[in-house]
């Protein structure tokens, strides 16, 4: 009969031995069934076996059984506790609510984008469209339909990434003017903003950057209306201070030209170092639609006037944020672009 002793002392040492390694509440809850279950338990099956104990030692195997039981019963509860104080020992239930959270990573936009964004809100508030076209264009669109035909001079302005002879990574997205024009009929605003190609590679320069530009056609479209227009713009995007000038130039499909020059948004046209102490930077190209535009999309230039200008946003962004090397737009270097929240 000390069979039946040393059998509960050998329980008692498995039990023991068992609590130790339950992790989880869902272990705990198992070791519960194994030794406490009503129908199957260990402990139910040895109360089952003492029935046919000898008579005289019923009473003692009785106790022990029991003081097992409660043994048994304290142990579980004070390791329900401990599981309970500690959630990180309960790898097996695969939560540990006790580890500190996993922050979502917050982005931000590319600072051309804000850039860009900026200059399309300021654009819709005045009624314009925003449009576009193929990056990949005709020799037609890009150039031939904007009066610069194969042997014009100008081409030399725009030294370009040519994909055949008739087709070109656009230099500007003054083909998706003429793309508008061939669809609609006047009075129409619109901007356009896209990406553009041009061969040409150093600090101030990429082969692909970013340009917005604007096309108003209708009747009776003035020089003043373009004045009007691109000093609202430019005040709403540098700030209520700054002053425009125009300066003649030369675009083969504007007539008159103008190259648009705002006071240095540095030092407010003192002069300083990234205005070379001019107090004036150059900002836009803008002009008058030349007729001969105008005859290539089937308007009447008799009836039809309109103005048009452009501009590039890496230039922009790099006035706006003080950046004085273009490549670092398109590194993708996070210290640099995690500056622009
Ligand atoms: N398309 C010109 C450029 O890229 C900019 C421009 C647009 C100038 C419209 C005048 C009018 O250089």
């Amino acid at each position: 009969m000390s069979d039946l002793k040393a059998q509960i002392q050998g329980i008692r040492d498995a039990f023991n031995q068992a609590l130790g390694q339950v992790e989880g509440l869902k272990g705990l809850e198992e070791l519960r069934n194994h030794y406490l279950g009503r129908k199957r338990g260990i402990i139910k099956d040895l109360l089952t076996d003492l029935r046919s104990a000898p008579k005289e030692l019923r009473p003692e195997l009785g106790q022990a059984v029991n003081r097992l039981k409660q043994a048994v019963e304290a142990g579980l509860s004070e390791k329900l506790e401990a599981l309970k104080s500690n959630v990180s020992s309960s790898k097996e239930d695969g939560i540990d609510l006790t580890l500190p959270g996993i922050a979502p990573e917050l982005g931000s936009l590319h600072p051309l984008n804000i850039v860009n964004r900026d200059l399309i809100r300021i654009f819709e508030r005045m009624g314009y469209e925003v449009a576009g076209a193929s990056e990949i264009e005709t020799d037609f669109y890009n150039f031939e339909a904007l009066g610069l035909t194969k042997d014009h001079p100008a081409r030399d302005m725009q030294d370009t990434f040519y994909v055949s002879d008739e087709v070109v990574l656009r230099t500007h997205t003054s083909n998706v003017q003429i793309h508008l024009m061939q669809e609609k009929k006047p009075p129409f605003k619109a901007i356009m903003p896209g990406r553009v190609y041009r061969k040409d590679a150093d600090i101030t320069h990429s082969p692909m950057f970013h340009q917005v530009e604007g096309l108003v056609v209708g009747e009776d479209i003035t020089f003043t209306d373009l004045k009007g227009t691109l000093e609202h713009f430019l005040k709403k995007l540098f700030g209520s201070d700054t002053k425009m000038r125009l300066r003649p130039s030369y675009f083969p499909f504007t007539e008159p030209s103008a190259e648009v020059d705002v006071t240095c948004i540095m030092c407010g046209g003192k002069g300083c170092r990234v205005c070379k102490n001019s107090g004036w930077l150059e900002i836009l190209g803008a002009g008058m639609v030349d007729p001969v535009v105008f005859q290539n999309v089937g308007y009447d230039p008799e009836t039809v006037s309109g103005f048009a200008f452009g501009l590039g946003v890496e230039r922009v962004a790099m006035l706006k944020y003080g950046i004085s090397d273009i490549r670092m737009f398109f590194d993708n270097d996070l210290r640099f672009l995690s500056q622009f929240n």
